[in-house]
């Protein structure tokens, strides 16, 4: 498929997890991806992922919250595969459960990492893309940022996403950029926070599947889907948005719909 033939996108985060499933979904859809990652190992890993089915990859590690560093690695990553076209604002951390035992240290790292950090990515990006006339960026945000489940310093800063993604639409509609987010709900992966549920309850993900109308948590790929399409000329009058890919959870409140209304 050659959907993002002339894409070249940059994922960060893409070392596991959603990141990764963006990265193949994107480069088996045409498109040459860099991976910038914390953890090189897993962003070489991904990479060579990719290259081992024929695609164009590059990865390199950089700390998201280091602008310096930061703009060094998209540098190398535009001197391997050309100018990024698509920015994916993928990478993000959250281990801090509940707003009553979060530590004053865990909160502005989580802000720094998942608002911080994608504003670091834009900043050395769009002018970029600006020059150029053209680009897109899909930030991954969550149903966090619009609701709140848990994880409050994640979900201010994915409510700032959201937010920042709408500046971002405003201001740069007008040199060809469109910029927009995708809200995922729960997503099986092994994230921080997934793993210290899972291990408080190993059927999580399971008991949680009730609370969703298609009756199951989301799949990595998924959420790429929504992405590749965000990315895509396919959406080419769509900017600004924020896209629950969520199975429906933000519809409406399916526990008590199927305990109160369905049955009743
Ligand atoms: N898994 C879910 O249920 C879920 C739900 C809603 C939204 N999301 C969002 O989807 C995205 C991916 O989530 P995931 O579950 O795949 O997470 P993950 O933890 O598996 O992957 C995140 C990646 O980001 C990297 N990273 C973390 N801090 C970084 C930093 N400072 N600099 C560079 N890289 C850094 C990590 O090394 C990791 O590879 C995130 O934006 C997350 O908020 C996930």
């Amino acid at each position: 498929m050659t959907r993002h033939a002339k894409t070249t996108a940059l994922v960060t985060g893409a070392a596991h997890g959603i990141g990764r499933a963006i990265a193949l979904h994107l480069a088996r859809e045409g498109a040459a991806v860099a991976v910038i990652d914390l953890d090189a190992a897993g962003a070489a890993a991904t990479a060579a992922l990719l290259t081992a089915e024929g695609h164009r990859a590059f990865a390199t590690s950089a700390d998201i919250t280091d602008m310096t560093g930061l703009a060094m690695a998209v540098d190398a990553c535009e001197a391997a595969l050309g100018p990024i076209t698509l920015l994916v604002n993928n990478a993000a951390f959250t281990d801090a459960g509940n707003l009553g035992g979060i530590g004053l240290e865990a909160w502005h790292h989580e802000v720094d990492v998942n608002l911080n950090g994608s504003y670091h990515c834009l900043r050395v990006l769009l002018p970029r893309m600006q020059a150029r006339g053209a680009g897109v960026v899909v930030n991954i945000a969550s149903v966090n940022g619009l609701r709140y489940f848990g994880n409050p310093a994640y979900s201010a800063a994915k409510a700032g996403l959201i937010n920042l993604t709408q500046s971002v639409a405003s201001e740069y509609g007008r040199y060809g950029i469109r910029c927009n987010a995708v809200l995922p709900g729960s997503v099986r992966t092994e994230n921080a926070s997934w793993q210290i549920r899972q291990q408080k309850d190993p059927a999580v993900f399971e008991k949680l599947a009730r609370w969703y109308p298609l009756g199951r948590v989301a799949e990595p790929d998924d959420v790429a889907k929504a992405v590749s399409f965000l990315a895509s000329d396919d959406a080419s009058y769509i900017t600004g948005v924020a896209l629950p890919v969520d199975g429906g959870l933000l519809a409406g409140m399916n526990v008590m719909i199927g305990e109160f209304i369905l049955e009743s």
